[in-house]
């Protein structure tokens, strides 16, 4: 299985936070922001490290350093994951992924790309909403035409069609979420989920 489903107390809050309606956008966006610390520590988990010798004010011992990791904020929503991962990823570099989706098809039109060179970095794709999948495939299909090989996605919810999707069309990507949902609705919404992660992250409901 290329998805873990995260157990932690404090990402079950942040969670039910998010979900909750009555949320608004300045307590959703410090909610996403604490949980996103919690999926940070679980998708870095096995972050190559490089051994060094530094000195403490006692003696030599040896210290480690993280290598290169590289952030992808898919817009608009995985923006509101960007704070947590710059304030805890040392050195992190970080692109974007412009895509919306057609709201009738639900297919994702591409309308802006950054990304630095991601060959031999760890990439971390911030994609909120793992809904029909079609938005994380394109960003993957992105990021490994950029050269990456290492390729994580955080998500906070993710639906059974997005997650089948991402297996058959990218088993190799690993997938960190908070909670994974029953399904999507006939508007692919995901379902009991948190409604449209942009509108409430930046108030545009
Ligand atoms: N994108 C969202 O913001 N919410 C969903 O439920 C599905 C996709």
């Amino acid at each position: 299985m290329n998805l873990t489903v995260i157990d932690h107390p404090l990402a079950r809050h942040y969670l039910s936070v998010l979900r909750n309606k009555q949320t608004p956008p300045e307590a959703f966006r410090l909610a996403a922001k604490g949980l996103t610390y919690t999926l940070v520590l679980e998708a870095t988990k096995r972050l190559p490290l490089t051994q060094t010798t530094i000195e403490t004010p006692l003696e030599t011992t040896v210290g480690y350093e993280v290598g290169n990791v590289v952030a992808v904020a898919v817009l608009r929503a995985g923006l509101g994951m960007l704070d947590a991962v710059l304030e805890t990823i040392p050195h992190v570099k970080v692109g974007f992924a412009g895509v919306q989706r057609d709201e009738e098809t639900a297919t994702p039109q591409e309308y802006y790309a950054k990304l630095p060179d991601l060959s031999g970095a760890t990439v971390l794709i911030l994609e909120p909403m793992l809904a029909t999948g079609g938005s994380l495939s394109w960003a993957v299909s992105k990021v490994k035409a950029s050269g990456a090989t290492d390729i994580t996605a955080l998500c906070v919810v993710t639906a059974p069609e997005g997650v089948k999707r991402m297996y058959e069309e990218h088993p190799d990507v690993h997938i960190v979420a908070a909670a994974h949902d029953r399904e999507l609705n006939d508007r692919y919404y995901i379902v009991p989920g948190l409604g449209d992660m942009g509108d409430r992250l930046f108030g545009t409901l």
